[in-house]
Parts: C-alpha cells; sequence; structure tokens
C-alpha cells in the first residue's frame, strides 16, 4: 500500500493530452481518477477501461467546465463513486490564437469561458470540497512568460489561472491543502500541434535548451509530484515545466 491508496483525484480534459497522461500517471500511483470530458466520451471510456485493465479506478464524468452546474455534479459525482475527492487537476483548456486586431467575440469568449471561467468553476468546488491534506493543481502555459504575438487572449486566460492559484493557496490557510499551477511550454497534443505547419513546429521546438518539444508524460510528472507526498511543502507556485524555454 502507498501513501496515494484512498485517495481521489479529479482530472478535468482528461480524454486525451496531457489531461489522459495525467490520469494514467495518478492512476499508476494509486489514485482513484475521475475521468472528466466535454465530448470525448469514447476516448474517455477507453482510457478508464485501461486503467481499470492495469489494476487500478477509474470512472468517466461528463461535464462541460464553462458550466458550473455541471461541474458541481461532476464532484457530486466523484464523491458517490470514491467516498470524496483530494486532489483536482485543472487541466481543460483551448487555444485559439490571433493578433488582438484580428481577434472576434468568439476566439475571446470562448477561452474566457473555458479556461478562465472553467477554472473558476473548478477552483470553487475544490475548495469547498476537497479534503484536508488536499491539492489543488491547475494548468497554466509558459506563453504567460514567453509573450508571444498571437496568444494574447490565451495567456491572459492563463495569467487569471495563475492568479486565482495564488489567492486560493492563501484563502485554504489552515487546511493542509496546496494550490499550485503547471506551466506547460510547447508539449505535443492536438491543442499545440493542429494547424501549424511541421517546419514551426520544428522551430518551436529548438527554442528550450533541452531541444525538443515536451511530451504529455513530463508534464504530468511535474502534476504527480505536486499531488503526490514529495509536493507537500510547495504551495501558492507556478512550475513551470518547459525544458528551459522561459
Ligand atoms: N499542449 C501544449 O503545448 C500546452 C502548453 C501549455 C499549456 N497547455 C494547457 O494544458 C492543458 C491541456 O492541454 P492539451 O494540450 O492536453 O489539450 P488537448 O489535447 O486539446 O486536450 C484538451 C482536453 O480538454 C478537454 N476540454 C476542452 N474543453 C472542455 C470543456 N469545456 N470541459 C471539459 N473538458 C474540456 C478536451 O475534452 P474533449 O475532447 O472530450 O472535449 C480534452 O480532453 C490546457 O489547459 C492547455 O491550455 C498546453
Amino acid at each position: 500500500m502507498n501513501q496515494t491508496t484512498n485517495r481521489v483525484a479529479i482530472v478535468t480534459g482528461a480524454s486525451r493530452g496531457i489531461g489522459a497522461a495525467i490520469a494514467r500517471r495518478l492512476a499508476a500511483d494509486g489514485f482513484a481518477v475521475v475521468i472528466n470530458y466535454a465530448g470525448g466520451a469514447s476516448e474517455a471510456e477507453a482510457l478508464a477501461a485501461e486503467i481499470e485493465a492495469a489494476g487500478g479506478r477509474a470512472v468517466t464524468a461528463q461535464a462541460d467546465v464553462a458550466d458550473p452546474a455541471a461541474v458541481v455534479r461532476m464532484f457530486d459525482g466523484a464523491q458517490a463513486a470514491f467516498g470524496g475527492v483530494d486532489v483536482l487537476v485543472n487541466n481543460a483548456g483551448v487555444m485559439r490564437l490571433a493578433p488582438l486586431a484580428e481577434a472576434d467575440d468568439a476566439l475571446f469568449d470562448s477561452q474566457i469561458a473555458v479556461n478562465l471561467k472553467g477554472a473558476f468553476n473548478t477552483l470553487r468546488e475544490a475548495a469547498r470540497r476537497v479534503r484536508e491534506g488536499g491539492r489543488i493543481i491547475s494548468l497554466s502555459s509558459s506563453v504567460v512568460g514567453l509573450r508571444p504575438p498571437g496568444y494574447g487572449v490565451y495567456a491572459a486566460t492563463k495569467a487569471g489561472v495563475e492568479a486565482m492559484t495564488h489567492a486560493l493557496a492563501r484563502e485554504l490557510r489552515g487546511r493542509s491543502v496546496t494550490v499550485n499551477a503547471v506551466a506547460p511550454g510547447p508539449t505535443a497534443t492536438a491543442l499545440f500541434l493542429d494547424g501549424k505547419p511541421q517546419a514551426l513546429v520544428d522551430q518551436l521546438a529548438r527554442q528550450a535548451p533541452l531541444e525538443r518539444l515536451g511530451q504529455p508524460e513530463d508534464i504530468a510528472a511535474a502534476v504527480a509530484f505536486l499531488a503526490g507526498p514529495d509536493g507537500a511543502w510547495i504551495n501558492g507556485q507556478v512550475l513551470r515545466a518547459n525544458g528551459g524555454i522561459v
């Protein structure tokens, strides 16, 4: 039995990409995991089956994180399935790029709804429910520090996530709950790769001193550190997991 046995983690946006790698890793570390998704039911079910087949525990939970009622239902479902919630990994996110002069209202509203309001919805519920000793981890992005053109709205949502992380860490004083963010650099998922020509992907991959893209498993390892026993003293921090790009 290890120290995470009987602990329960909700991972939002876990049907694919970084979230799926986090769910897989936390399950391997002994957490019962709730695999949240918006539209990817079959991928989420396949991941839950894979985790169960490997001896872990997993359930799926459809919920649009932008919808506060759906987020409440997801936490209710986690409590019903596993008896409580110890870890929230607030990972669901979308990215739409355009220079501000060319960004339309839909680009702004969709990213605010999922990345910022969605983070608020899940952080609020976690603040109310996570058990003593719990961990709350949100996905930010290294573009908050890199400041590339075209990323203004997306980076603004992630800067907001970092601000809420810092505030919540202080608000939970006395509960032994840590609140942190992990800020990946370019990571090989659909969110990063879709729509980019290979030459641009190669150029971005070379920017970090380690000269490669992050893999979802690299980010999952950073999240697992914060969620597990070794991360207990880290609180109110943003950990940039990015090969040194910024
Ligand atoms: N990849 C990168 O380079 C990178 C870098 C820095 C930060 N990040 C951040 O890391 C996180 C994960 O990104 P990723 O690269 O893994 O993206 P991804 O491959 O596009 O996966 C996104 C996940 O989020 C889910 N999702 C989207 N909208 C949702 C909603 N409204 N409610 C619930 N789930 C929703 C998707 O579920 P469905 O498919 O089921 O809809 C999917 O599982 C995001 O917060 C992203 O901003 C990524």
